[in-house]
């Protein structure tokens, strides 16, 4: 029987070097997340999304990977996997694992046979290597192309150690499929397909046009391409016809097993019509809302992002996402710290403007408390659930992000939204690990953000997630159709969702309440419950 569990779920993203370390290593690991799995359990998340673990050289922190089919060794073996995913079966949670096809790793024996067996070999055909460079640049900076030993250059949109596979190959086809095929054996429930907006690429380009979109950061000073309908007018390299194809094929793999597992589409495409031509019936079953997450916390824009994107993806039958953080972009509760629509530099540093983080938290709480009552799917990022902000003063010497690296220190990039997260006040690493070691370090303030300083206490970050995690699951907001409720004004966003009023107030004023209304659960305290405050979300009941 069909559950369709994937269009109104909570997804919880792990990023497995920095959820919880086993061995003591200062990395986090499979046994790691498999023994704090009762944690998503408490909170209310329905599926996990794993990042990679994948065997990788990590330089791009396991998204160049070395062996599709196996476990890197610094966070186990395949029977960890295996463990960890009947573990969470066993406490009914579906485990999503991370499918990067657009590059390898270098250290990819494809990549190694490639590189030996010379110009006009096989193997050079599946990756994508030219006689003569053209303009493309990297998203992490720099030129898309570098050279090999015998004068040929190969492609790589992201760090020079991951180069592009060519999916003009049908060997390239064949072995996604067979390596989708390894994972739905062993029993996994989805993908998330990272830059899924990238495998075809149009060759015949003119030059000129080579500008990347950047993957995620919001503030990366690369500018993203013109939003257009017009192929003639997208990049290159960019949400090209062509990769519809990859999925449609996909797609008739994952429906041949039993228990309905998903595709979901990391795209950064513009406008939310091209994003919606992923999600068609035949195609992946969710797309990431970036467009949600770059809106500033700003009524107006939000309200828009809203509208179009419900529009959009019920024009295809497909569910509509929301997510505000990942670990590719600064975390919510940081970006609500700034004021609405100021953008944080690409990745903070010590000597960079400090965010308000009272003020972040409350206006993230808030964003959190709409984002889960809006119909379609909610993704969390780890550490989001304890109002964890961006490690903001990360000392420059420890950053491991290529974007770091490949723009001559202009980009700090994302190694503040990857930092080890806090499970106990003081002790080494926040309990994290058995030890001291954490691969990023840990900031010295983060003993109040640590889930056990948080469980059990009235007011918390954690506790407010539980709670609204609980009623979603009580008056399945996630199913929809919502309705805007226009008496809140302009500078609230609002609406019914079945027997829910949910009421974000981002202007100044306060918003009252309907008369007889029930709050349910408010994001912040209430002085008077009959009014929403400035940045506060509430769920009532009304009669
Ligand atoms: C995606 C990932 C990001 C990675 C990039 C290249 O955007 O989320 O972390 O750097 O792809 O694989």
């Amino acid at each position: 029987m069909s559950t369709q569990w994937w269009r109104d779920a909570v997804i919880y993203q792990i990023y497995p070097r920095s959820f919880a370390d086993s061995d003591g290593d200062g990395l986090g690991d499979l046994p790691g997340i498999t023994s704090r799995l009762e944690h998503l359990v408490e909170l209310g998340a329905d599926a996990v999304w794993l990042s990679p673990f994948y065997p990788s050289p990590h330089a791009d922190a396991g998204y160049d990977v070395a062996d599709y089919r196996d476990v890197d060794p610094i966070f186990g073996k395949l029977a960890d996997f295996d463990a960890l995913l009947a573990r969470a079966h066993q406490l009914g949670l579906r485990v999503i694992v991370d499918l990067v096809p657009n590059h390898t790793s270098d250290e990819h024996p494809w990549f190694k046979a490639a590189v030996a067996a010379g110009p006009g070999s096989r193997e050079r055909e599946r990756y994508v290597f030219r006689d003569e460079p053209n303009d493309w640049e990297s998203v992490f900076g720099g030129s898309a192309w570098s050279q090999v030993a015998d004068g040929q250059w190969y492609l790589h949109l992201f760090d020079v150690r991951q180069p592009d596979l060519n999916w003009d190959n049908p060997e390239v086809r064949e072995e996604f499929e067979n390596v989708l095929r390894f994972w739905l054996d062993r029993g996994v429930d989805g993908f998330r397909v990272d830059v899924a907006h990238g495998l075809a690429k149009k060759w015949e380009a003119p030059s000129g046009k080579g500008t990347p979109q950047p993957p995620g950061e919001p503030s990366l000073p690369l500018a993203p391409p013109a939003a257009s309908i017009n192929p003639d007018e997208r990049p290159p390299m960019w949400d090209q016809e062509g990769v519809h194809e990859i999925y449609r094929s996909w797609r008739a793999v994952a429906d041949g097993y039993p228990g309905e597992r998903i595709l979901v589409a990391e795209a950064w495409v513009d406008p939310l019509e091209r994003l919606a031509r992923y999600v068609r019936p035949d195609e992946m079953h969710q797309a990431f809302n970036f467009a949600f997450l770059l809106s500033p916390w700003l009524a107006g824009p939000l309200r828009e992002v809203i509208i179009d994107s419900l529009a959009t993806n019920d024009a295809v039958g497909a569910p509509t996402t929301w997510v505000l953080s990942n670990h590719d972009v600064i975390r919510h509760a940081t970006r609500f710290g700034y004021p609405p629509g100021a953008k944080p530099p690409p990745g903070i540093g010590v000597d960079d403007p400090q965010p308000d983080e009272a003020l972040g938290l409350r206006r993230a709480r808030a964003a959190t408390m709409l984002m889960l009552a809006l119909p379609g799917v909610a993704y969390l990022y780890q550490g989001e659930e304890l109002g964890l902000p961006e490690h903001t003063t990360l000392p420059d010497a420890v950053r491991q992000d290529p974007t770091w690296l490949r723009s001559a220190n202009a980009v700090r990039g994302r190694d503040g939204s990857r930092v080890p997260i806090p499970w106990t006040p003081g002790g080494p690493s926040y309990g994290f690990g058995p030890g001291e070691r954490t691969w990023l370090p840990q900031p010295p303030s983060w003993d109040r953000y640590a889930l056990d300083a948080q469980r059990g206490a009235a007011g918390s970050t954690y506790e407010l997630y539980r709670e609204a995690l609980r009623q979603r699951r009580a008056y399945r907001p996630g199913a929809g159709p919502m309705e805007w409720w226009d008496e809140a004004g302009t500078d609230a966003v609002a609406f019914r969702n079945g027997e829910l009023l949910v009421v974000s107030n981002l202007g100044a004023e306060p918003v009252r309440l309907p008369a007889g209304a029930r709050v349910l659960l408010a994001s912040a305290e209430l002085d008077d419950p009959t009014q929403v405050p400035t940045d506060v979300t509430v769920w009532a009941l009304t009669s």
